[in-house]
């Protein structure tokens, strides 16, 4: 281990300032005078800061176990009132600052009041001999034995009890990630159900659209038929499958090999989800056939498949096919080629028809 310091300055040195031979001495000021601090020299002081550094961890303790009966004990059901999910949203803050403000406090309070405050140098040399390597040993050592955490059991048991706690609520937060959720991203509702395919329907009212309906320079945004009847996961479908509508002269669009009869007469169909971090794409600039999506200003170019033109999104948005049913209704007639919204790892397994 280093030298302790006695507080007198012992050595001298010499510092290079400006050219070659513009050297000028100066002494060293060493290590400031140690200050023995109360709990160093009153016993009673000392029983005092260890039971201080216990509470600290016992508060730890309560905070693990406030996190853990907020989990377990208030009952988050599907008609669960918004003031039951603050009141468990507070205490589970609440549970996880009192665990980890306990245990870091804690610790700097030990290290403060406890633990040896004496102040050490050393000369840096490498580390490669087997004695070195005991030296080192011998160091952790007396580090342990400084900490003074085999005479403190108060310390040492109430440490343990809280570093053993405070893992839990991440445990609990983990088992709650539910089941993986598979290839239910690369599905939507459109995908025809018993061999009927799903009709357009304006969103929200759920009105089918006619073909005739679309008018050039118009556009709608679309849900497909049922969405609003489903009572279950309702939102998260809704999420997947909310689809922009709009009309271009046929002459402008430009389909590539294996899209051609994905429009119908120059009606379009393309995800509303915004390739880049999810957005609504909401605004559609009629002149210019763009979609821009606010979030980022992310813009695609309707005439070329929805190919991105600015911004940081890096994927067309997905194109929905369409034609029309015997009775004029607009449909799908097959869900989207390829999971809609941002990426994910496994996307590129999903995807039918790669983006040309
Ligand atoms: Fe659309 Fe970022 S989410 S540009």
């Amino acid at each position: 281990m280093g030298n302790h310091s006695d507080g007198s300055p012992n050595h001298s040195g010499t510092v290079a300032k400006g050219g070659q031979n513009d050297v000028e001495k100066f002494q060293d000021p060493g290590i400031p005078p140690h200050r023995l601090r109360l709990a160093d020299t009153d016993p009673k002081a000392a029983k005092k800061a260890e039971r201080q550094v216990a509470l600290l961890f016992g508060i730890s303790v309560v905070g693990t176990v406030i996190f853990l009966v907020a989990y377990f004990a208030i009952d988050l059901g599907k008609d669960s009132a918004i003031a039951t999910i603050r009141l468990q949203n507070a205490l589970l803050g609440i549970g996880t600052a009192f665990a980890m403000l306990g245990i870091g406090t804690g610790i700097v309070h030990w290290a403060k009041a406890l633990m040896p405050d004496h102040e050490v140098s050393e000369e840096r040399h490498a580390i490669r001999t087997e004695e070195d390597r005991q030296a080192a040993v011998r160091i952790v050592d007396d580090i342990v034995e400084e900490t003074g955490i085999k005479r403190r059991p108060l310390i040492r048991n109430t440490l343990l009890g809280a570093v053993a706690l405070a893992p839990l609520p991440a445990l609990a937060i983990f088992g709650d990630l539910g089941p993986r959720p598979d290839n239910t991203l690369a599905h939507t509702m459109w995908a025809p159900q018993d061999g009927k395919l799903k009709r357009l329907t304006r969103d929200p009212d759920g009105t089918p659209i006619k073909a005739a309906d679309v008018t050039i320079g118009s556009a709608f945004h679309v849900i497909p038929d049922g969405l609003n009847e489903l009572s279950e996961g309702k939102l998260n479908e809704k999420a997947k499958s909310v689809v922009l509508l709009m009309r271009l002269n046929p002459e402008e669009l430009h389909p590539s090999p294996g899209r051609e009869d994905w429009a119908y007469n120059g009606i379009v169909a393309y995800s509303k989800i915004c390739t880049h971090v999810g957005c609504p794409v909401a605004l559609y600039e009629q002149q210019t056939h763009h979609l821009l999506c606010p979030c980022h200003q992310s813009t695609f170019d309707l005439t070329q498949q929805c190919k991105v033109i600015f911004g940081p999104a890096s994927r067309p948005l997905p194109q929905l096919p369409i034609a029309v049913d015997s009775e004029g209704y607009l449909v799908a007639t097959s869900d989207f080629h390829e999971p809609v919204g941002p990426s994910y790892w496994e996307r590129e397994q999903h995807v039918l028809i790669p983006n040309s």
